[in-house]
């Protein structure tokens, strides 16, 4: 057993390796430990369970022998599955005469992979190396789903709780018809913002699972982001903010309209949402050889460049968006819509001193 540590840093493995045959496990051992794993054995399935169970820091990686005598590592492998979810990846070792038999059923049962013996020696740590690395992407996939789950629950449940309260407001008897209409308007407005939310994480997931489609059509760039501008002027003129809009190129792109007044909603909120009182928000566009590309210039706080490669994922937001609540979904749809679109979009410093948002159209 050399004493190199032939593993890249960073992946070594908890592996246990199971076997009735101290030789096999002789073996595995030595080419495992060489290739800088740690690694456990277990003689027979019940010892293999009970050290699933305890060990510290858990096992990531079983190799576990089919043919063996009272639990037979099909057995085994079933029981590790029945644990449920979060278990660790499983290779089963298979000898050549029982091979097909074995081999369906440990995959039906969850194996990751299966090896013929007698085994390679390079082929095994090659083996091991793949499933320990496939193990722990699936294992951060997962954490990154809890913490998406738990924020967006979070976002529902807020919103929720405060209706239950105005609804018992309104239904207080010695409640004045003004404050019982001012309860209800609040109401509504809650159910708006909402509805808004649910469509939002319904687009984020279409644009996710690729059942996202548009349909381009030759539009102006003054119709397509008339009705943002529209929507987002009395909110900018109550926070003393200036919304200016150049005039737009007139060379019609291809968009699909209602799509794309997302694009402008999101990235418009986004200015203003960032922009202090008394700041500015200048809407401007260009016509390049192909397309026609559009900024969103802000005199907001601006986004660090470390942040800038990841607000466009869903979800994500940077140190100053997590302190203005939102839910990290509205430039992950624009990015969606407008890669759908054939455009590209990107965040860089903005001359006003915030960001500048700039997507592309194609030109009809
Ligand atoms: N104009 C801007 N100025 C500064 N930071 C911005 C700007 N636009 C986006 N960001 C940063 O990018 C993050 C992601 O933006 P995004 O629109 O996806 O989410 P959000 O606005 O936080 O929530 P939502 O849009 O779902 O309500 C923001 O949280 C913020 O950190
Ligand atoms: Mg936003």
């Amino acid at each position: 057993m050399s004493e190199v540590n032939h593993a890249p840093r960073g992946h070594r493995g908890e592996v246990l390796v199971v076997d009735d045959a101290a030789a096999n496990r002789f073996l595995y051992r030595a080419v495992l430990e060489d290739d800088g794993h740690h690694v456990r054995e277990a003689s027979d399935g019940p010892a293999a369970l009970a050290l699933l169970a305890l060990a510290q820091p858990p096992i990531e990686l079983v190799l576990l022998d089919v043919s063996m005598p009272g639990m037979d590592g099909i057995e085994v492998l079933r029981r590790i599955r029945a644990r449920g979810e979060g278990g660790p990846a499983v290779l089963i070792l298979t000898a050549a005469a029982r091979t097909p038999d074995a081999i369906e059923r440990g995959l039906e049962l969850g194996a990751d992979a299966y090896l013929i013996r007698p085994v390679d020696n390079r082929e095994l740590a090659a083996r091991v190396r793949a499933a320990l690395q496939i193990q722990r992407l699936r294992r951060e996939l997962a954490a990154l789903r809890r913490d998406q789950t738990a924020m967006l629950v979070h976002d529902l449940r807020h919103p929720l709780a405060n209706l239950s309260m105005l609804a018992e407001v309104i239904e207080s008897d010695d409640l004045r018809p003004e404050d019982r209409h001012n309860a209800a308007g609040t109401i509504r407005r809650m159910v708006d913002d909402l509805g808004r939310l649910v469509d939002s994480i319904l687009t984020a997931s279409r644009l996710e699972a690729g059942v996202f489609s548009v349909e381009p059509k030759p539009e102006t760039l003054s119709t397509l982001a008339a009705p943002s501008v529209d929507v987002f002027r009395p909110l900018a003129a109550r926070r003393r903010v200036a919304l200016d809009v150049d005039p737009l190129p007139a060379v019609p792109v291809l968009a699909d309209a209602a799509r794309v007044r997302q694009v402008f909603d999101n990235l418009l909120s986004n200015a203003l949402k960032f922009t202090p009182r008394g700041g500015r928000v200048h809407v401007h566009a260009e016509t390049l050889p192909d397309a026609v590309a559009v900024h969103v210039d802000d005199a907001g706080t601006g986004v660090p460049e470390a942040e800038r490669a990841v607000i466009f994922d869903r979800y994500r937001q940077g140190a100053t968006g997590r302190t203005r609540g939102g839910s990290g979904l509205g430039l992950a749809i624009a990015a969606g819509i407008v890669g759908a679109h054939g455009g590209t979009i990107r965040c860089d410093d903005a001359p006003l001193g915030g960001a500048r948002f700039t997507f592309t159209l194609r030109r009809a």
